[in-house]
């Protein structure tokens, strides 16, 4: 069955073939949408807050024909009752042909595949994985740049609970033209098994990074993984882009973010021409129209 659960499970031909179905999708969507899809149905379950990720994942089935039954905050759901996520899982499956779901907790995407009858597509489980993300990511960084020419790309911020962080990175190790540094505090480290020789490590967001990236992939301080509230604090403002960081970047280079920002990228940087934060959300449509489609053994 075609599940999305983790990075590890594309190979650089899935990558590339969901890269060419997301912009066929692009058509598709300029076209009007598509009935592809039509009678089939999607349940989006998700356990923790989302607004682009559930939602886009809802227009890409609808752009598809199909259509959506969804919980958008878990916590009106029997969850709340002690149910468990196997349990949940097998009766939508009953009643979807899809399920896109987010957890609190690392795991539970792969536990509910354990028991679905129809594929399940991970749309975040705790500070484990968001494969949809990292893939929408890639097509951004695909339509900008292209997947082969040299690229330094540089992961900001709570790089120990960022989920996205952690798909990216590993989906860019299948393109041997991409290096990878991190910036973070030494509280929010990258996690050894995301790293790989080459890599570069910093603390600060120094002008030589700055000068040298191609790609900044910045992300929010998970507020919600910390045990420690004081250290949230702590920590939330480490790095803030504001338009000053920006003028020492490359003109071609972009400045990404799976969103919400918060504090970590000012206002003032959206009308920059580095900014592509929003054209990143968009692209989540066809990336998961694509991924629907796949699922669904529609494409
Ligand atoms: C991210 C997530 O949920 O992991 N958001 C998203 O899906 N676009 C990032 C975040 O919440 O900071």
């Amino acid at each position: 069955m075609r599940h999305v659960l983790a990075a590890e499970q594309f190979s650089r031909a899935d990558l590339l073939q969901i890269m060419d179905q997301a912009a066929e999708m692009e058509k598709i969507i300029a076209a009007g949408g598509s009935r592809m899809a039509a009678g089939k149905l999607l349940a989006t379950f998700f356990y923790e807050p989302s607004t682009r990720t559930r939602l886009s994942f809802e227009t890409a089935m609808q752009r598809l024909g199909g259509s959506v039954i969804s919980t958008s905050n878990a916590t009106f759901s029997s969850v709340t009752k002690g149910e468990t996520v196997e349990d949940t899982v097998r009766i939508l499956a009953g009643y979807a042909d899809v399920i896109a779901m987010r957890s609190k907790e690392k795991g539970y995407a792969a536990r509910g595949a354990k028991v679905s009858s129809v594929p399940i597509l991970n749309a975040g489980d705790g500070p484990g994985e968001h494969p949809t993300q990292s893939l929408l990511d890639l097509y951004t960084i695909k339509k900008e740049f292209g997947l082969e020419r040299p690229l330094r790309v540089v992961f900001v911020g709570d790089l120990k609970y960022g989920r996205t962080v952690h798909s990216l990175s590993q989906i860019l190790r299948n393109f041997s033209n991409v290096s990878i540094d991190w910036v973070g505090p030494a509280e929010l480290a990258i996690q050894p098994e995301y790293t790989a020789e080459g890599d570069r490590f910093f603390t600060e967001l120094t002008d030589e990074v700055l000068e040298s990236v191609d790609v900044l992939y910045d992300t929010r301080v998970q507020e919600e993984r910390f045990a420690d509230h004081d250290e949230y604090l702590r920590l939330r403002d480490v790095y803030i882009i504001d338009p000053e960081k920006v003028s020492k970047m490359k003109p071609d280079a972009i400045i990404m973010h799976p969103l919400p920002r918060v504090n970590e990228i000012t206002a003032s940087v959206d009308a920059l021409p580095q900014a592509r934060y929003f054209q990143q959300a968009i692209n989540g449509v066809p990336v998961r129209m694509a991924l629907i489609a796949r699922a669904l053994e529609l494409i």
